[in-house]
């Protein structure tokens, strides 16, 4: 038995019903990728979860985004620390409205064009129109909390020019 048809028994439905049906089959490669949490100072922030145990990697600027960023290590999921390069930009307008805090999830998936592709038609609200190259060059695009339940969502995929994980 397959990876999917597990899954889709998980939700009560065999292969054969679901595609009867029209449903959509689940996408086993979603997992929690990352939380990002927007700061003030990378370097402040690396002090607590250094004195944590864990380990936090470089420094990156992602110049687009005017943001700063560093990952922390967590096994197979990240803490993404976000710094802004600017008052005027996303996480910096974000700072001054709510301060430092939790400012997105991240989920994983294996195949980032289907899935913006299949959220655009069905009408879900994306921050924007394209999918954008990120820290570490990986993909990424953000569904609006608007369409998810109040959650800032990010669907990142795998880096450019990398092979699909897994
Ligand atoms: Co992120």
């Amino acid at each position: 038995m397959g990876e999917s048809s597990r899954s889709a028994e998980t939700f009560g439905l065999c292969a054969g019903e679901s595609a009867l049906a029209g449903a959509i089959l689940p996408d086993d490669s979603l997992r929690l990728d990352h939380i990002g949490i927007a700061v003030r100072s990378i370097v402040s922030s690396r002090v607590f979860y250094e004195a944590l145990g864990t380990w936090v990697g470089a420094e990156e600027t992602v110049e687009h985004e005017q943001v700063r960023t560093a990952m922390v290590a967590l096994g197979a999921s990240r803490v993404e620390l976000l710094e802004p390069t600017s008052e005027d930009s996303t996480i910096g307008r974000f700072l001054a409205k709510r301060g430092e805090g939790m400012h997105h999830i991240a989920l994983y998936t294996a195949e980032i064009e289907a899935k913006f592709a299949a959220l655009k038609a069905q009408g879900m609200r994306l921050v924007s129109d394209s999918i954008g190259i990120g820290a570490g060059g990986q993909r990424y695009f953000f569904i609006h909390p608007a369409s998810t339940g109040g959650v800032l969502l990010e669907i990142v995929g795998d880096a450019v020019g990398a092979g699909k994980r897994e």
